[in-house]
């Protein structure tokens, strides 16, 4: 947490934690975990809940402990904080909870997607007992454990915890223009397909698992064009991506995302900024953008 002496010293950790991240995601192709890792630890949120932080829950960088971390919903996310370690050992100044919302946006810009002028400042909790409870997250599908009849019943229930509305629910939706599901870790997806494995599975990267997408390493509309076609198997579409379509409160959105890909954009970028603060506490002073 940086004093009023040392804030030039945590404004450079910052900025080198940025180029650090930067280089560990153009060396890695990890974008989609990482961007995955800051959305599991701001989206426990709970706006319901009124006792004093970190009690809701959010970005707070509980993640980090067990058995937040073991959560059903966590699996394979492991890897994302093994990954960034190192950084934070380099620059101890830069807080977990502003590493991982850190390397979420420059996962998204990185990939081709739009710069995301995240704040900095966020405490991190300091032990296990502050962890979120099992639950919070979202299901991809039937069963839903909060009783939820439709898919899109459930995504309203759970972001609307959150204090986030259907723009924001369809927006984030996007994200999956990046990335694979693994049926080892979710339990969603195929083992392998033609756009994960060898040649169309980018150098570099680790193979298997479906993607949303054929490109999954680019960040674009193609998740709302290709939902919405529905043309190929070996891409995917769980349950609550469809409902982005099927529900009439949503479907305006995905059909405006789908057609205009800077409406995507920027509805995308007001909604990653409302994500990436849920729960945070900043120290005093904080707040602040990098230039
Ligand atoms: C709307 C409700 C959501 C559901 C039900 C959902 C579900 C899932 C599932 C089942 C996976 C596969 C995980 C695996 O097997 O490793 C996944 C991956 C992913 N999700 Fe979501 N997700 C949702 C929202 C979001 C949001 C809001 C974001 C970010 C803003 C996001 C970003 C990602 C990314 C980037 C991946 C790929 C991870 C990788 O390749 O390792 N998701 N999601």
């Amino acid at each position: 947490m940086p004093s009023a002496v040392d804030t030039d010293s945590w404004k450079q950790q910052l900025k080198g934690a940025r180029a650090d991240v930067e280089a560990l995601i153009r060396a890695t192709h990890a974008n989609p975990i990482l961007i995955r890792l800051a959305w599991h630890d701001s989206g426990t949120f709970d706006e319901n809940i009124k006792q004093a932080w970190p009690k809701p829950g959010g970005a707070t960088a509980s993640i980090r402990f067990n058995p937040e971390i073991g959560h059903g919903a966590n699996a394979g996310l492991q890897a994302a904080l093994d990954l960034v370690e190192p950084v934070k050992q380099k620059y101890p100044l830069v807080s977990y909870a502003d590493l991982y919302q850190m390397a979420s946006a420059i996962g998204v810009e990185i990939a081709g997607g739009p710069a995301i002028p995240l704040r900095y400042g966020r405490v991190d909790v300091e032990s296990p007992e502050d962890c979120a409870p099992e639950g919070r997250l979202p299901s991809a599908g039937h069963p839903f454990s909060d009783g939820s009849k439709t898919p899109a019943d459930h995504l309203r229930k759970i972001f609307y915890r959150m204090g986030l509305n259907d723009k924001d629910i369809v927006a984030l939706s996007g994200a999956h223009t990046l990335g694979r599901s693994r049926p080892e870790r979710s339990g969603w997806g195929k083992e392998e397909t033609k756009y994960t494995t060898a040649p169309n599975n980018p150098p570099g990267s680790a193979p298997g698992g479906q993607s949303w997408t054929a490109n999954w390493l680019t960040f674009d509309n193609s998740y709302f064009v290709e939902v919405k076609a529905k043309r190929d198997a070996d891409l995917l579409i769980l349950p609550t991506d469809a409902a982005v379509f099927e529900d009439e409160g949503f479907r305006q959105y995905a059909e405006k995302y789908a057609e205009d890909q800077d409406a995507f954009f920027k509805d995308y970028v007001e909604s990653h900024l409302k994500l990436s603060e849920l729960g945070s506490k900043f120290t005093e002073g904080t707040k602040v953008t990098l230039e």
